[in-house]
Parts: C-alpha cells; sequence; structure tokens
C-alpha cells in the first residue's frame, strides 16, 4: 500500500517534470509573471527576508510564499501573513491573470490598493486585513469569483464602499476599521446570500441597520460595532438562526432586546455594551445554552438577571456594570460555567452576595462594586487563588472576611472598602504577594495590623482608614519599598510612629490623623523625599516639628491638635498655613510672620526661644547666615552688572524696559534661595518653551542648588497674569501642581520661578510651540493633523516612527487624543481605552512575550504592555512633559492635556493588568497622570504594570477638580 502510493507519487512527479519540461521552455509567461514577482517584490521593505528565494534564476513556483497552479506553472496565490512586509503591492501584480488568492494580512503595506487588482479576475480570496492601505479602495465589483474579500482593518477613506453589493458569491466580507466617510450600511449587502461572516466594525456608520441584512440567513458573525447606528435594537436579527456572534457595542441602539433573541440558539458571544438599550433582559436568554460572552455594561438595563444564566455552562465573560439592574442575583450563577471575568458593578442588586462564581476556579475578576448586597462574603471566595481583582466596595456586606481570602496569591487589588465588614486582618495576608492595593477603608475592621503588611512588596496603595484597628503601627511597613499612599487616619491605633516608615521612600501621600498616637515624629520622615502630603493631626505627638521638614516638597500638610512644641519653620507656615499647626499649645510662629493675624498660634518669644533654639539649632543659623551672604552678595552682584553694563544690557535682557525701579520685589512662596540677579542669565538656548503669556527657561542655579523653570511674562498683559497666576498659585496647595516658589517683578518685568521638572524627551515637540499657531497647543496640533494619514505621519516622532510601528503608533495616538477631550465627561471611560487598545492592537506577541517572559502577564496585559513597550516609548515625541509651561492658569491648560497625550498608553495599561512588580518609574506615571505631567515615566523600559481603577482612568483627578 505504502509502496503504490510512493510510487504514485513518483509518477506523478515525473509527469510534472515532464510537463513542465515540455510546456515550458524559457515562455514567455513564464518571464511576465517572474517578472511582476520580483517588481512585487521591489516594491516592499522586507525586514525578515521572507522574500530572500524571489530571484530572477528561480521559477516563480520555488519562490517563498507563492503558490503555482501544478498543471500551468501559473502563480495562483501569494500569501504572507504577519511577515513585517512594508512598502506599497506593485500594480504589477495585474499581470498574474491566474491569481486566485492574495493573502497579505498584519503586515504594514501602506499605499493604495492598485487598480490594476481587477485584472486578476480569478481572484477568489483578498484579504489585506491589518495594513495600513491608503486611498478610495478600486471597484472590485469584476471579481465576481471573490469568496472572501477582507480589507479591513486599514485606512482607506473615501465613500463606504457599496459596490461590495454585487459580490454575490462572497462568504466573507470585511471593510470595518478604516477611514470613510460618514454614510448608512447600504440596502445592498443583503444580495450577499451566502456570507457568512460580516465585519462593519469602527467604519463610520450611521443610520439603521437595513433590514435586508436580516436576510442573510447563512451569517454566523455579524459585527457593526463602534459605529453610530442607531434605531431600535432590531427584532429581526432573530431570522439569522446561525448567528454565533452578535457584536454591536459602542452604538446608538435604543429599545429593549426582543424576546425572539432567544431564537438563537447558536449564539456564543452577544455585545451590545455602550448603547442606549432599556427594559428587561428577555427570560428567554437564560436558554441560550452556548453562551460564553455576555456583555451588556453602560445600558439603561433594569429588571432581573434571568435565573437560567445560573444554568448556563459555558458562560465565561459576563459584564453588565452601569446599568440598573436589580433583586437578587441569580444563585447558581457561575456554579456550571468557567467563569473567568465577572463585572457586575452599578447597579443595584440586593441580597446575598453569589455564592458560585468562583466555583470553576477559574475566576480572575470579580468586580461587584457599587451595589447593595449585604450578609456575608460567603466562605467560597476563600478557595478562590485565581482572583486577579477582588472588587466588593461601596456595598452593605457584613461580617468577617474568610481567613483564606487574604490569601490571594494572583490580586492586585483587594477592595473591601465602604462596607460593614468587621473582624481583623490575617496574617494570611502575606501570600497575597501580588498585591498592589489594599483597599479597607470605611468598614468596621479591628485588631491590630498585622506585621506580616510588610511582606506586600508590590504593595503601593494601603487604604486601612475609617475602621477600628487598635495597636501600634508595625515597623515592618518600613520595608514597603512601593508604598505611595499610605492612609491610617481615623482608627484608634497607639505608641509612636514607627521611625522605619521613613524607609517609604516613595509615600507620597502619608495620613495618620485621629488616631491616638504618641511620642515625636520620628526625624525620618524628612527622608520620605517624594512626600507630598503629611497629616498628623488630632494624634498626641510631642516634642519639636523634626529639622528639615521644611525641605521636603510638601504641598500639604496638617500638624494640628497635637501636643507639638517649639518654633514652626517659617517655610511650613507658608505652605500650610497657620490651620496646619493650630491646637498645639507649645508651638510659636515668628513675630513677623504675616498669616498669623487671625490664628490662635502664639508668638515666639523673641529671645527666650532664640535661644532655645540657637541651642538646639546651631546649623540653622548657619544655614540662614549662608542664605543672607548669598543674597548680599546677589544684590552686590547685581547692583555690579546694572552699573557695568548699563540701561543696554537690560533693555536686552528685559526687551527693553525702562529702568524705573532698580529694586526686585520677590515673593517667595517656597523655600528656595533664588538670587534674582541669576535671572539676568535667561539664555535663548535654555528656553523651553513659549505660552500664551511668556516664554519659560530652565535655569540652572548656581552652585549646583539644582534648576528651576522661569517663566517670564510678556510685557503689558504680563502683570495681569501674574497676579492671577499668583492668585491661583499661591492659595492651591495641591500636590499634583507644580510649585511656584517665586515671583519676580521688577518695573514692567515679571518673572515666575518654578519647580523645574526634567524632560527627557527624547525628540519632537513641545507641548507649545509657536508653529502651532497662536495659543494653541500640542493637544490642539496633534488633533488637527489627523485627518489624513500623511498629516498623521508628522505628528509621530520620525526616530521612532519605523513603518512597522506606524500603525499602532496611530492607533494609539488616535485613543490618546481621546482621552484629552477638553471635557472630562466626553473622554472615554477607562474601559473603553482598554477596549480600544485591545482592538487596536495588532503588535509582535514576541516582543511581548520577551518582555513579558518573567512575569505572569497573560495575553490581555501584553497587548497593552506591548504596546507601551515598543510605541509609548518614543511615540509621538510629544511627550509629555517637558517643562512647566502654559499659560495663566495653567491648571486646564495644554499641560496636562498633553501629559494626557503621552500617559494614555501608560495608562491602558495599568488599567487591565495586575500582576507584574511596579517599578520606580509607575509613581512618577502616576503623578503624570494627576496631571502633574512632566515626569518622563521612561527612564527605563521597565515600565510597571500599575493599577488604576476602570473606570477612573481618562477622568482622573484632574487639578481643577
Ligand atoms: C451560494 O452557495 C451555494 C451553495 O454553496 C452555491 O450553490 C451558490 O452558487 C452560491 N451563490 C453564489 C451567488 O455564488
Ligand atoms: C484575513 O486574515 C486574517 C489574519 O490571518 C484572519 O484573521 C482573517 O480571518 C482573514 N479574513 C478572512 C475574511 O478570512
Ligand atoms: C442617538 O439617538 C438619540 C435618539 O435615540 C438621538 O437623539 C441622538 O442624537 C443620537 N446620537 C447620535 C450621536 O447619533
Ligand atoms: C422565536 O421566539 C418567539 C418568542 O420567544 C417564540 O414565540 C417563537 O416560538 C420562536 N420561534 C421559534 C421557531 O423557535
Amino acid at each position: 500500500m505504502a509502496k503504490t502510493s510512493v510510487l504514485s507519487l513518483q509518477f506523478i512527479k515525473t509527469v510534472i517534470c515532464l510537463l513542465s519540461l515540455s510546456s515550458f521552455p524559457p515562455s514567455l509567461s513564464l518571464d511576465v509573471e517572474t517578472q511582476a514577482l520580483l517588481d512585487f517584490k521591489s516594491q516592499l521593505k522586507d525586514p525578515l527576508n521572507v522574500l530572500e528565494s524571489w530571484k530572477e534564476s528561480e521559477s516563480p513556483c520555488e519562490f517563498s510564499g507563492i503558490t503555482c497552479d501544478p498543471l500551468s506553472g501559473k502563480v495562483t496565490a501569494i500569501s504572507f501573513d504577519n511577515q513585517s512586509l512594508s512598502g506599497v503591492i506593485s500594480p504589477s501584480i495585474s499581470a498574474l491573470e491566474s491569481l486566485m488568492s492574495l493573502w497579505l494580512p498584519s503586515n504594514a503595506i501602506s499605499g493604495k490598493l492598485p487598480d490594476g487588482v481587477i485584472n486578476c479576475s480569478k481572484l477568489r480570496v483578498l484579504n489585506l486585513t491589518g495594513n495600513t492601505m491608503v486611498g478610495v479602495m478600486p471597484d472590485l465589483s469584476s471579481l465576481r469569483n471573490l469568496e472572501i474579500l477582507d480589507l479591513s482593518e486599514n485606512y482607506f477613506s473615501g465613500r463606504f464602499p457599496s459596490w461590495t453589493g454585487n459580490l454575490s458569491g462572497l462568504l466573507a466580507l470585511g471593510l470595518g476599521v478604516n477611514e470613510y466617510h460618514v454614510g448608512e450600511i447600504p440596502e445592498s449587502i443583503g444580495n450577499l446570500k451566502n456570507l457568512t461572516w460580516l465585519f462593519l466594525a469602527n467604519s463610520h456608520l450611521t443610520g439603521e441597520i437595513p433590514e435586508s441584512i436580516f436576510e442573510l440567513e447563512n451569517l454566523q458573525t455579524l459585527d457593526i460595532s463602534r459605529n453610530k447606528i442607531s434605531g431600535q435594537f432590531p427584532k429581526s436579527i432573530s431570522k439569522l438562526r446561525k448567528l454565533t456572534k452578535i457584536e454591536l457595542f459602542s452604538n446608538n441602539l435604543t429599545g429593549e432586546i426582543p424576546p425572539e433573541l432567544a431564537n438563537l440558539t447558536l449564539l456564543q458571544e452577544f455585545d451590545v455594551s455602550s448603547n442606549q438599550l432599556y427594559g428587561k433582559l428577555p427570560e428567554g436568554i437564560g436558554s441560550l445554552k452556548s453562551l460564553t460572552i455576555f456583555q451588556g455594561h453602560q445600558n439603561n438595563f433594569s429588571g432581573e438577571i434571568p435565573a437560567g444564566f445560573g444554568e448556563m455552562h459555558h458562560l465565561n465573560g459576563f459584564s453588565i456594570y452601569q446599568n440598573n439592574f436589580s433583586g437578587e442575583f441569580p444563585t447558581n450563577f457561575g456554579r456550571f460555567s468557567p467563569l473567568n471575568s465577572i463585572d457586575i458593578s452599578e447597579n443595584q442588586f440586593s441580597g446575598s452576595f453569589p455564592r458560585f462564581l468562583c466555583e470553576s476556579k477559574q475566576l480572575q475578576y470579580l468586580l461587584a462594586l457599587g451595589n447593595r448586597f449585604s450578609g456575608v462574603l460567603p466562605d467560597s471566595y476563600a478557595g478562590c487563588k485565581t482572583l486577579w481583582r477582588f472588587r466588593v466596595n461601596k456595598n452593605q456586606l457584613t461580617g468577617k472576611i474568610p481567613e483564606g481570602v487574604w490569601a490571594m496569591p494572583l490580586a492586585s487589588i483587594i477592595d473591601f472598602s465602604d462596607n460593614d465588614f468587621t473582624g481583623e486582618v490575617s496574617p494570611q495576608i502575606r501570600l497575597s504577594i501580588s498585591l498592589n492595593q489594599l483597599i479597607l477603608q470605611n468598614n468596621r475592621f479591628s485588631g491590630q495590623l498585622p506585621s506580616e503588611l510588610g511582606k506586600l512588596m508590590n504593595l503601593e496603595k494601603l487604604y486601612l482608614n475609617n475602621n477600628n484597628f487598635s495597636g501600634v503601627i508595625p515597623s515592618d511597613i518600613g520595608s514597603l519599598q512601593q508604598l505611595s499612599s499610605l492612609h491610617l487616619e481615623e482608627n484608634s491605633l497607639t505608641g509612636s510612629i514607627p521611625s522605619e516608615l521613613g524607609d517609604c521612600a516613595r509615600v507620597v501621600d502619608l495620613n495618620i490623623a485621629s488616631n491616638s498616637l504618641s511620642g515625636r515624629i520620628p526625624i525620618t520622615i524628612t527622608l520620605m523625599s517624594s512626600l507630598n502630603s503629611l497629616n498628623l493631626s488630632r494624634n498626641k505627638l510631642n516634642g519639636l516639628i523634626p529639622e528639615g521638614l521644611e525641605k521636603l516638597k510638601l504641598s500639604s500638610i496638617d500638624l494640628s491638635e497635637n501636643q507639638l512644641s517649639g518654633r514652626v519653620p517659617s517655610v511650613l507656615l507658608t505652605m500650610g498655613g497657620d490651620r496646619a499647626f493650630i491646637g498645639n499649645k507649645e508651638l510659636c510662629v515668628d513675630e513677623n510672620s504675616k498669616t498669623i493675624i487671625n490664628s490662635g498660634i502664639k508668638v515666639c518669644l523673641g529671645r527666650q526661644d532664640q535661644e532655645r533654639k540657637f541651642g538646639d539649632k546651631l546649623v540653622l543659623f548657619s544655614i540662614i547666615a549662608c542664605v543672607l551672604v548669598f543674597v548680599l552678595t546677589g544684590m552686590l552682584l547685581l547692583s555690579y552688572r546694572n552699573f557695568k553694563h548699563g540701561q543696554a544690557q537690560m533693555k536686552n535682557d528685559l526687551e527693553g524696559k525702562k529702568e524705573g525701579d532698580p529694586k526686585w520685589k520677590i515673593s517667595s512662596f517656597h523655600q528656595l534661595d533664588i538670587d534674582a540677579d541669576e535671572l539676568c542669565d535667561l539664555e535663548e538656548d535654555n528656553l523651553i518653551g513659549c505660552g500664551g503669556t511668556g516664554k519659560v527657561y530652565r535655569l540652572d542655579l548656581k552652585k549646583n542648588r539644582g534648576a528651576v523653570a522661569v517663566k517670564q511674562l510678556w510685557k503689558g498683559d504680563g502683570l495681569k497674569f501674574l497676579e492671577a497666576e499668583m492668585e491661583i498659585l499661591g492659595k492651591i496647595r495641591h500636590r499634583n501642581i507644580l510649585k511656584l516658589y517665586a515671583s519676580l517683578l521688577k518695573g514692567e518685568s515679571s518673572f515666575l520661578v518654578f519647580e523645574y521638572m526634567p524632560n527627557e524627551l527624547v525628540t519632537g515637540k513641545r507641548p507649545i510651540d509657536e508653529a502651532y499657531g497662536e495659543g494653541k497647543d500640542i493637544a490642539y496640533w496633534v488633533l488637527s493633523h489627523l485627518n489624513d494619514r500623511e498629516n498623521i505621519l508628522k505628528v509621530l516622532d520620525e526616530e521612532v516612527a519605523s513603518e512597522s510601528a506606524q500603525e499602532e503608533m496611530i492607533k494609539v495616538l488616535k485613543i490618546g487624543v481621546l482621552c484629552t477631550t477638553k471635557l472630562p465627561n466626553l473622554r472615554p471611560t477607562m474601559r473603553e481605552v482598554v477596549k480600544m487598545l485591545v482592538d487596536a492592537d495588532s503588535c509582535a506577541y514576541r516582543e511581548m512575550a520577551e518582555f513579558a517572559s518573567s512575569s505572569l502577564l497573560q495575553t490581555k496585559e501584553c497587548l497593552g504592555q506591548c504596546l507601551i513597550m515598543s510605541h509609548w516609548h518614543n511615540w509621538t515625541g510629544t511627550r509629555a512633559g517637558s517643562s512647566p509651561l502654559g499659560t495663566a492658569g495653567f491648571l486646564n491648560s495644554a499641560f496636562w492635556r498633553d501629559s494626557m497625550v503621552g500617559s494614555i498608553g501608560v495608562l491602558a495599561v495599568w488599567g487591565f493588568s495586575t500582576s507584574t512588580p511596579m517599578t520606580t518609574e509607575s509613581a512618577s506615571v502616576m503623578g503624570q497622570l494627576d496631571g502633574r505631567g512632566s515626569r518622563s515615566p521612561f527612564t527605563t523600559q521597565k515600565v510597571g504594570v500599575a493599577k488604576v481603577e476602570e473606570k477612573e482612568f481618562c477622568n482622573l483627578n484632574f487639578p481643577h477638580k
């Protein structure tokens, strides 16, 4: 048997060989095809050398990726899937008359689809999805043999191709994710009676779905998601009995889900999220036995969830957050299903918490926040070790957390806040090694804080506030090197503040107020160099305010209602105001402090106090002396300079200002020994930006005192803005706002001195640049470049925008722009962003595989990760950050918006990642998200995967909140 087949194979080969020898002496047709292919090759860039075998000497049938007809020797198929090919498709392919399949998906091919392709009249398969092709698609309706036409995910423009309605032999039609003009779905698509797959997502489609579509009775996948389709949810959809997948999410559909939907018994995936649907889900949906995914979030559904969901056997994703569902949740939900992800947040479910969600031990996302669940958290969750995210906050849950629930080795977020839980935090918490956020605030938890908390090396946020915790703060907390927010306020903690807390170098936000802590404020607190907000109020702390506290870049401080004594450093007083110190009987402030007029704080008794101070703080005196000398020197220098260079020099520096008043008027808001004289050294080389109200320079202070940013306000309006800006900045003390150190006035010249944030900008654009136009910022500029591809490419950082990266860069950029919409409520939610990113992603998995090799990352993370890793880093060059720029009241200016553009990718990653460790960078990224705007997160490539709540992303608290 085997022998015979070998023999016959041999025979066939021989015949073919003979045939080809006899029928193709160097024949013309062969030459034409070879030549056509070599032309084809010549127009492509081929970084992976997949076209290496394409050489003149070879027969084209030997070329890689080429299939020939064995009899005629003619090329029938060209096939390169995801091979990093870029360049354009040569019109020479029109010479390939026998071509039946052109299969080039997931490359980076650009340019137009040559009209000549219609000469390939035998073409049955044309798949160019996932490239970057542009222009208007040629009318292919003469290609009557076409069965598979997939031109989706490109940048084709012009009108939506209605000629596709003539290709009646089509089985699969993909046109989605292109840049067509706004238009409607052509009625004629209903002619494609053999169609099984229809993909029209994200194509700027409006109007209603034509009834004709519901005559396509072979249809299995119907995807019209991410358009602006309006009208009622189509009842006739139930005529499409073979449907397995319905994707209608992100449209403008209204009305109710018809009961007939239950007739679609093969349905596996159903996504109608982000529409305007309402009413109850028909009972019958519960009988759709094949359902794996049900997504209905962000609609207006109400009523109960059909009990049948509890009987399903394949359901793995269920998301209905932000609706109006109510009643008890089906008891058996998840009992027989391999549930992986469930989000029922922000509804009005009541009654006991469902028990079986993790029954199949595959649950990774359990989000049930913002409901009215009551009773205890079922014991069953103690065994749910697969969870990545566990959030049941804002419910009415009571009782103790089952012991095992504290041990969640993969969980990055445990959020039980805003319930009525009692009991202790188990020492088992040490097993939750991936934990990034432990959020227990606003409950009635009690007992000691377990020292095992110190084992959570990835912990960034620890919110234990407003509970009944007692005992001491475990010194082990000092081991939490990633910690950025520590909230222990409103408990009954006693003992002293452990000095080890100072080891938490990344803490930005420390609040231990309203406990019964005693002893001194540990001096180590002054080592917390990232600290921005410090609240130790309402305790029983005594002793002096530690020296050096004023050196931290605090934006907010509250030490009130303690038993502190001694002098309040004037810097702290300026910064925190007297309210921050009241209620400490033994504290005093200097006589010359202007802020104390109404305060209850006493004035330091000159000598007595000074003596004490002297005894205590000789060093401080030396510093003051130094500063004095410094300032004096500065003034001397200044006068010398004035004398020397005279008016002319000043004219240059200050744009022709008359020296009416040679004295500088300096208002200082933060401790900074700025020497007015140095302002004369502003050099055009150090110009870092140009805003609506002035130019901003970097100024390196002498004697290695670091750098500040100095904004020189334009003449005329300058003063007005100065006042406005100072008024805002003087009042606002927010950790996310750049610090205004000082303002300096001289005559009509005005300067603002800000905290300088270094710019690691690799290349590219500034947030504000004259090139963008008067008063326009980079967000505007980018936006105005999104209209066509040529322009988009201008936005991308040339140094990075390799052709292979372009596509993703563009997609991410567009998402970024969405997130910079002026009004926060018009910005997409985190979830939407994640979804968009997932949709946008086509990145090479190998790239992320490398990065993710050591981590627990899974596909979803990788998608975002990859975007970040490969592209964001360099991306538009519009990276946040460059400088403290902006027009008056930069609170809502281009500044943070720019930072958002840059941050978006990172944010996205954060949104859905859960498991990799945090890095240094993430904290600063966080700062950026908050609108701080300028710290480049990417000092290294090791971007941590941080965790931001889904819904918070684009609506992050900007400073103007
Ligand atoms: C549709 O499919 C059927 C069955 O495969 C086939 O006979 C028919 O020719 C197809 N229709 C067209 C227009 O190609
Ligand atoms: C086109 O190719 C891509 C990538 O291989 C594939 O996922 C897609 O299903 C193909 N399109 C059609 C309609 O077969
Ligand atoms: C969505 O539909 C509503 C009516 O159902 C209409 O008022 C609204 O303008 C539509 N929005 C868009 C963006 O089409
Ligand atoms: C389709 O659904 C409707 C409403 O649920 C039902 O009355 C009808 O019998 C179903 N038709 C078929 C063929 O199952």
